[in-house]
């Protein structure tokens, strides 16, 4: 099978891109709108993701460590610097549960799934398994915010939409690096597709309650991550990128 030489992205750039951002501080804390008439799930369902949004410090370490000829410095510091982005969104979701009236949680057995796939093996799984996470939560985050009126909550999620919307470039200009060959094209088409279908399940069933409350509809729901990680995968391996209104989020 040919194999394909590709570039190594060009990692300084999204070194500046993410330094560029990293001052932005909290935003200001708003409690004048009235979330009273929302649905308990609503708060559980963000605390769960506060949760997820909270981890990451091993993918830094394996930046740093990793012997990939597409992983250099400039990547290493670029990660390190998306996991802060990440422990920023857990504040903002923290300060989103709170103005809901909710609690924040420790542990979650979706967190700890997604936890025990990223551990599993090496940068390339854990760049792939946060993909996913990306994905779930550009579609699920933008969902949310469609259902609620204008105020704090909502224009935070939106806010945070636009910054995984990055994460996910930033993933998949990885993992395209990676797919040098046919045969690890169809390897990662394969195992991309197990891990996005296993994620979507697990998400949908432990957020059936806000799903179901928020009236997102739960086809709708699964067609939007179906669009978007099939979005995700086009990046990966080249393939065409299926028109933006089919995925807009
Ligand atoms: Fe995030
Ligand atoms: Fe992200």
């Amino acid at each position: 099978m040919a194999s394909k030489s590709i570039q190594k992205p060009n990692w300084a750039h999204w070194r500046r891109r993410f330094k560029a951002r990293s001052d932005r501080g909290l935003p200001k804390l708003d409690t004048t709108g009235d979330y009273s008439r929302l649905p308990p799930s609503l708060a559980r369902s963000l605390a769960v993701f506060q949760l997820g949004e909270s981890g990451g410090g091993t993918v830094i370490e394996q930046a740093r460590t990793s012997t990939l000829a597409s992983v250099d410095d400039d990547y290493a510091e670029a990660v390190s610097l998306f996991v802060d982005e990440e422990h920023r969104h857990a504040n903002i979701l923290a300060m989103c549960v709170r103005l809901l009236g909710g609690e924040l949680i420790r542990r979650n057995w979706t967190q700890r799934l997604f936890l025990f796939g990223r551990r599993l093996i090496g940068l390339r799984l854990k760049v792939l398994v946060l993909l996913a996470a990306e994905v779930v939560g550009i579609c699920y985050y933008s969902s949310i915010a469609a259902k609620l009126r204008p105020g704090a909550v909502r224009n935070w999620l939106y806010d945070l939409v636009q910054d995984e919307r990055s994460h996910l470039e930033f993933h998949c200009l990885f993992l395209q690096a990676q797919v040098t060959s046919g045969l690890r094209r169809r390897l990662f088409v394969t195992v991309w597709r197990s891990v996005m279908f296993a994620a979507a399940i697990v998400v949908m069933i432990d957020h059936r309650r806000t799903i179901r409350d928020l009236d997102l509809g739960f086809k709708r729901t699964w067609q939007r991550w179906m669009a978007f990680s099939q979005m995700a995968e086009r990046l990966v391996t080249g393939e065409p990128v299926a028109c933006a209104k089919s995925v807009e989020a």
